[in-house]
């Protein structure tokens, strides 16, 4: 039986790859996405995402725009890392459709609690559209089987020498998720930054006659600037593909179920502090204790397996 999954999503690069996975693989029932401002304007990510899945074939997706900015600070998209129109300057044919009429946090509560098994929600973006909707309808926690999100840090950030980018752009989203109870799983940097295709392999996709292989191509070799424009080194990473690959093949990570909370005040704002200490410390003999939500927090992965199985899902045979 296929998972029933939603993905929340600010396509965005590594989205819009994780998109295409989700529509292909057949042990993935791809139910809805919700779109947020993170990557790029919301506009921008809701015009981004209904090309996506047009690419794949997967107009029968229904998709529905929701925040445009995080719950207290003002939106910042990463221009820097996605393009200014958020693909890279990776071009699709338009989507002959509009999103849902209805904003996500209505959507998802509708399609989550009106679908006969629990949903999986794949947070792929900054949490505010879950945050929002598990303040507003906190019901739907009975039909959401876990929140898998692309997010955080047990070691070191991308944002800030600290933070993620999605549990930065809105940390109190991302805290109001952690302390939601529903089981939560954390595919963050730890992982995220490992799992690449090797650069012969992503040319040579770029270079396909075939518009589907020849974007992925695209989108597996754009670089980050740096601040002053120039081009980085190539990466290759799968990004928030992995996450939902992380579906497929859990047995690909390594994975703890460790304490985990949000750094909302100082440098460290937007930080996930993974406590992986093995015994209590002075806090907790001191009772400064503070809220921790239990994680399961992956920690390794097999990065050519979880590659391997992207690729051969999304462009088989190419
Ligand atoms: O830090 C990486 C995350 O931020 C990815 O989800 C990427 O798409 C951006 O949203
Ligand atoms: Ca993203």
């Amino acid at each position: 039986m296929a998972i029933p999954v939603i993905l929340d999503v600010d396509t965005g690069v590594d989205d819009a790859l994780a998109l295409l996975f989700a529509a292909a693989h057949p042990e993935l029932d791809l139910i809805g996405v919700s779109c947020v401002a993170g990557n790029a304007s919301l506009e921008r990510v809701v015009d981004n995402t209904l090309r996506v899945l047009a690419l794949a074939g997967a107009t029968d997706v229904p998709v529905a725009a929701g925040a445009s900015r995080p719950l207290i600070e003002p939106a910042r998209d990463a221009g820097h890392v996605h393009g200014a129109d958020g693909l890279a300057g990776v071009v699709l044919p338009p989507a002959d459709r509009r999103a849902e009429p209805e904003h996500a946090v209505e959507f998802l509560r509708r399609t989550i609690l009106a679908h006969p098994e629990p949903v999986t929600l794949v947070a792929l973006a900054p949490q505010t559209n879950l945050a929002l909707l598990l303040r507003l309808h906190p019901e739907v926690a009975a039909n959401l089987a876990r929140i898998v999100f692309m997010g955080g840090s047990a070691g070191v950030g991308n944002a800030t020498a600290l933070a993620e980018f999605n549990v930065w752009h809105d940390p109190e989203a991302a805290s109001v998720v952690l302390g939601s109870g529903v089981p939560l799983f954390m595919y963050g940097l730890d992982v995220f930054n490992h799992v690449a295709v090797p650069r012969e392999r992503a040319q040579a996709l770029a270079a396909s006659v075939e518009p589907l292989p020849s974007a992925v191509g695209w989108l597996l070799d754009h670089r980050i600037a740096a601040p002053d424009g120039t081009p980085g080194d190539y990466l290759g990473w799968i990004g928030d593909a992995g996450a939902v690959c992380s579906l497929v093949v859990p047995d690909a990570l390594r994975v703890e179920r460790l304490p985990v909370r949000v750094e909302l005040a100082g440098y460290g704002r937007g930080q996930t502090v993974v406590d992986r200490r093995e015994h209590p410390g002075e806090d907790a003999a001191h009772g400064l204790t503070t809220e921790w939500a239990t994680v399961d927090v992956a920690l390794g992965v097999d990065a050519e397996r979880v590659a391997g199985l992207f690729l051969d899902t999304v462009v088989p045979g190419a």
